[in-house]
């Protein structure tokens, strides 16, 4: 029957499935594209001029399709029923309580969907995992759909989103790869050809992959794994070219050469943050140590480490420059979220590291083009996994409120600093005006770049004491070496 329009229901209006549904339904005009939250605030937030997430080229894209094949409801159960294929990309987040707390995936909003679907429907679906979830978690979901189907036949498919933040758009419309997982039975095998058709209006045959559940599953977790290796494995060796005398950025570029190293995801950083890696890695080491592999966690557990360690030693630099205290010292923080192009601070590295100057008493001064204050002020005041479970919010104490101010302009957030942390690597800040910066600050007046985008040179000249991750280090931080 091919008159029949296909239908497909998002259940999770995010930052994954917003944009993945803006493309399906920009690529494929004769598909109807309905994407369901529970959050009312969020979908009235999609049918407006100001969308949710700050993504280039989403708002075009939106204001394409929107009321034509692409909608947004809160009308979840009526558009699960209507629909061909399901994607479910709701949130799972690091569980913070019970069995497996800190590392295990919370799967309860993904059971919950399972469950509005189970009880909804009416006619054969083909149920999409569109979110990150752990290993086999497609087996927990055929498990209640098939306990509850009162004869409907489900199929589960996985098919793991690669996009990454800021480039969302591009990465859909140009994706190096899609990946559809599903059973090796024909029912299977006829749902992944469903789902493949709809990625054809506009993916090159060749790279739509398709194999077993449990390698799509994986491949996901690993994939972010082997990006977030990387960037720990860069960021290892910026500590030691402080220590040599060598510089990260030009042993990145030597090593990226080689054609089986690659060029890319080499930038030395103040560490790596977004709501995926550290979850995902999270997520793996549980796996393993589930299935009794310690080795194997214990070598993942340190990507996560190096991490941490990087942000620490980001922190005892500014603190070690500044004759050992920030007590009372104005600071300038310069970037908030934790890339550039997103207003996203998930695991922003921007956190540990201002939490650790307000330990030692700092006052921060806070400019991001994209970020609010209201959400600055959370996320340094929640506790560690906290984002996804506001709930548990805990009140910011008296001091910490006052010591944090966030301004709209980098020349107020600098006035009067002692120094500056460049803490996401945004383009306006490559070509501010750091001799006017300069003169409005205390002095010595220092710099440390996080994200190694200053001209180290220029500043130098301006006369400000700059530290930039990894590279060769200014005679005054050898003077004053920092204790990681
Ligand atoms: C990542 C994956 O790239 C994407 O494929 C997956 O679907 C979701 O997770 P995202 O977290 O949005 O995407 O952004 P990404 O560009 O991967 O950056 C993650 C973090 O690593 C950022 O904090 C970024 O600043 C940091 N990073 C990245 C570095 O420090 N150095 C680099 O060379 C690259
Ligand atoms: C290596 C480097 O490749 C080379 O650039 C350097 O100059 C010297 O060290 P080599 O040791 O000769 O060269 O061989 P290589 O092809 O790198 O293989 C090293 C080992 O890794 C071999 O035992 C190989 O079997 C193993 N290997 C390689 C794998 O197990 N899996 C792979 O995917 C690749
Ligand atoms: P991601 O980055 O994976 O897209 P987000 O947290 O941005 O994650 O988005 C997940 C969305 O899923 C949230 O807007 C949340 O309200 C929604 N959600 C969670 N559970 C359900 C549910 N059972 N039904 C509908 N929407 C849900």
């Amino acid at each position: 029957n091919t008159t029949k329009m296909v239908k497909i229901c998002c259940i999770g209006a995010g930052y994954v499935g917003g944009p993945t549904m803006a493309v399906i339904a920009l690529k494929c005009p004769s598909i109807e594209v309905a994407v369901v939250d529970i959050s009312i605030s969020r979908i009235t937030a999609w049918n407006s001029d100001q969308l949710p997430i700050y993504e280039p080229g989403l708002e075009e894209v939106v204001k394409q399709c929107r009321g034509r094949n692409l909608f947004f409801s809160t009308n979840v159960e009526k558009h699960i029923s209507e629909a061909d294929i399901i994607f479910v990309s709701v949130n799972t987040p690091t569980k913070t309580r019970g069995l497996g707390a800190g590392k295990a995936a919370d799967l309860t909003y993904w059971e919950s969907a399972a469950r509005m679907i189970a009880d909804v429907s009416k006619s054969n679906k083909i149920v999409v995992e569109k979110s990150t979830v752990p290993v086999k978690t497609a087996e927990a979901i055929e498990k209640i759909l098939s306990h509850n189907s009162k004869g409907i036949s489900y199929q589960i498919l996985s098919n793991p989103e690669f996009l990454a933040e800021g480039t969302a758009i591009q990465d859909l419309l140009n994706p190096d790869r899609v990946l559809i997982g599903g059973r090796e039975t024909p029912g299977g095998q006829k749902a992944i050809k469903a789902l493949k058709d709809v990625y054809a209006h506009w993916v090159p045959e060749d790279r739509i992959i398709s194999t077993n559940l449990w390698s799509a599953e994986l491949s996901k977790l690993a994939a972010n794994a082997f990006l977030a290796q990387r960037i720990s494995s860069v960021n290892a060796m910026s500590a030691l070219c402080e220590a040599t005398g060598a510089d990260v950025s030009e042993v990145s570029h030597a090593i990226g050469k080689d054609s089986r190293i690659g060029p890319k995801f080499l930038n030395a950083s103040v560490g790596f943050g977004g709501s995926c890696f550290q979850k995902d890695i999270l997520n793996l080491i549980y796996i393993c140590e589930c299935n009794g592999l310690p080795e194997v966690a214990n070598y993942w557990k340190q990507v996560i480490k190096v991490n941490d360690y990087q942000k620490n030693r980001f922190v005892n630099r500014v603190v070690a420059s500044m004759f050992n205290t920030v007590s009372g010292k104005k600071i300038a923080i310069l970037g908030f979220a934790f890339k550039k192009d997103t207003g996203d601070t998930r695991e922003t590295p921007a956190i540990d590291v201002c939490k650790g100057l307000l330990g030692d008493k700092a006052s921060l001064s806070i400019y991001d083009p994209q970020v609010t204050g209201d959400q600055i002020q959370r996320e340094i005041s929640m506790n560690k996994f906290d984002w996804d479970h506001p709930v548990h919010l805990q009140p910011m104490s008296p001091t910490s409120v006052k010591q944090v101010n966030v301004v709209w302009d980098p020349y107020e957030a600098t006035r009067d600093a002692h120094g500056i942390c460049i803490l996401t690597e945004w383009d306006e800040f490559k070509t501010l005006d750091y001799q006017r910066i300069f003169n409005n600050m205390q002095k010595p007046a220092f710099v440390f770049d996080g994200r190694n985008i200053v001209n180290i040179e220029k500043l130098r000249e301006i006369g400000f004491i700059v530290y930039s991750i990894g590279k060769p280090l200014d005679p005054w931080l050898k003077d004053m070496p920092a204790i990681a």
